[in-house]
């Protein structure tokens, strides 16, 4: 006896929106697999240009960096961002200018998989350049993406036209920034 004549329209419909429902899902898992993996994937890929070797010193065995500013044309005006990335520390550094006399100096991986951040300065944030494109606030909070941890945020001081980055301790002692523990935050693998 053939049973599909005796299937009703409405247990039919309901058996197509359950068959779409289980295909949305498995699509949706499969791309959150594919970004994931696409992240992984990827490799870290400077979004700014380097500050040059020589416009800058890492000091007090590799702790600190300062920075010729007058030196580092893509500082020169409010808004600019460069990165440093210097086999002597244990993170590429982004350093960014948001104000007249604000700079705001980053470690420049994505806490999500490491990936390279560049600076959005008319959304003054920083996003990643991976796949998810996770991004963070001036403080290193997380404003979205799939990073679940602030990214380091370091204190910095400006004398003679010197930029001085303390990788000892974050800008705002106790917020999400989670602090570098000076000498015990070793050289880590850099993605
Ligand atoms: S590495 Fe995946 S969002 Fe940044």
């Amino acid at each position: 006896m053939n049973t599909q004549r005796f299937v009703t329209e409405p247990v039919r419909r309901r058996r197509t929106a359950a068959g779409l429902a289980a295909v949305a899902m498995v699509a949706a898992a499969s791309l959150a697999s594919m970004i994931q993996t696409g992240c992984a994937a990827l490799r870290y890929t400077p979004q700014e240009a380097q500050v040059a070797p020589e416009a800058y010193t890492v000091t007090g065995d590799s702790l600190s960096v300062t920075v010729a500013l007058a030196r580092v044309p893509e500082l020169a005006a409010v808004g600019g961002a460069a990165t440093i990335i210097d086999e002597r520390l244990s993170r590429h550094l982004l350093i960014t200018r948001p104000g007249t006399d604000e700079y705001v100096v980053v470690s420049s991986h994505c806490t999500h998989f490491g990936r390279a951040l560049s600076y959005e300065h008319d959304k003054r944030r920083f996003r990643c350049s991976s796949l998810s494109h996770s991004e963070f606030g001036l403080d290193g909070a997380v404003l979205g993406g799939p990073a679940e941890g602030p990214i380091m945020v370091y204190r910095t001081t400006v004398e003679n036209d010197t930029l001085c980055v303390d990788l000892t301790a974050c800008a705002a002692p106790g917020a999400a920034c989670p602090c570098p523990r000076g000498a015990a935050d070793a050289p880590s693998e850099i993605p």
